[in-house]
């Protein structure tokens, strides 16, 4: 028998064990994050139009469950910053959420405006050609309910044409429910500070993504994701300059406020 010859290491190839490779993602550069929050209320139907008509490609929205577990499009545990509702979104039924104003806050042309439904975003992102990143917020003890609730909604939804989604949390245990049920979709964990565990969640969650606060994020962080076979997404970064600096670091998509400004310096 012949020898076998070893076969040249591939530079740059992916650390084995790292990483997602039944998954390949592409990423944007630009997330719109919350929609085009500047222009109008976060996370509304109405701040996903103003994101589309920014020139973003990619929209982030936050989902989180109701008292009733009807996931709907939500940032706060608590009503009163971004609606004119009080206590807890997760102490309400779905019928009284419904009935909330989510816009009045920001401006009075928005009044009236609704917290929208999964499905009615899921069915308005599809219609602009709008791709998202769905970051799951979770209640302590509702992490895994959520992510079987909101992924098969999504899987159902989202037109197999249209680019893939993201799906993100800060919770392990809902991306950990969220991969079982879409396997097929690129898993994120999003973190404030990195923990030394990283390379561990990256492993045993399957990620293809590392989501990064930039206000803690460095450069050799960047280069040790990238070695590792992982994008990286940063959030929420509203400054140009600081945005050129960490795409030259290697960061592959940047959520962010200000879409309009930022698809002009960078493109989608
Ligand atoms: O996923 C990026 C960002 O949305 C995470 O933070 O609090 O804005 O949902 P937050
Ligand atoms: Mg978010």
């Amino acid at each position: 028998m012949r020898p076998r010859r070893p076969r040249p290491r591939r530079l740059n190839a992916p650390q084995p064990g790292y990483g997602n490779p039944r998954v390949s993602v592409t990423l944007p550069k630009i997330i719109a994050h919350r929609g085009s929050p500047r222009e109008a209320p976060e996370n509304t139907l109405a701040s996903f139009r103003r994101a589309k008509l920014s020139g973003a490609a990619f929209v982030e929205f936050d989902v989180a469950l109701t008292r009733d577990a009807r996931p709907v499009i939500f940032h706060d545990d608590g009503l009163e910053r971004t609606s004119d509702g009080q206590g807890l979104l997760a102490d309400l039924d779905f019928e009284l959420v419904k009935h909330l104003d989510a816009g009045s806050w920001f401006d009075r042309q928005f009044a009236g405006e609704p917290i929208p439904t999964l499905e009615e975003t899921l069915e308005l992102l599809a219609a602009l050609g709008l791709g998202f990143n769905m970051e799951l917020k979770t209640d302590p003890g509702r992490e895994a309910e959520l992510a079987k609730i909101a992924l098969p909604i999504a899987l159902d939804i989202w037109p197999k044409d249209l680019p893939t989604p993201l799906i993100s949390s800060f919770s392990r245990i809902a991306v950990a429910a969220a991969r079982e049920t879409a396997p097929q979709w690129p898993m994120d964990v999003i973190y404030d500070r990195i923990p030394a565990e990283w390379a561990e969640d990256a492993k045993t969650l399957d990620l293809a993504v590392i989501g990064a606060n930039h206000k803690h994020l460095t450069r050799e962080q960047v280069m040790e994701f990238r070695g590792s076979g992982l994008k990286i997404s940063s959030y929420t970064v509203n400054d140009v300059e600081r945005a050129a600096t960490l795409f030259q670091w290697g960061v592959d998509a940047i959520f962010t406020d200000v879409p309009g400004d930022m698809v002009k310096r960078f493109g989608p």
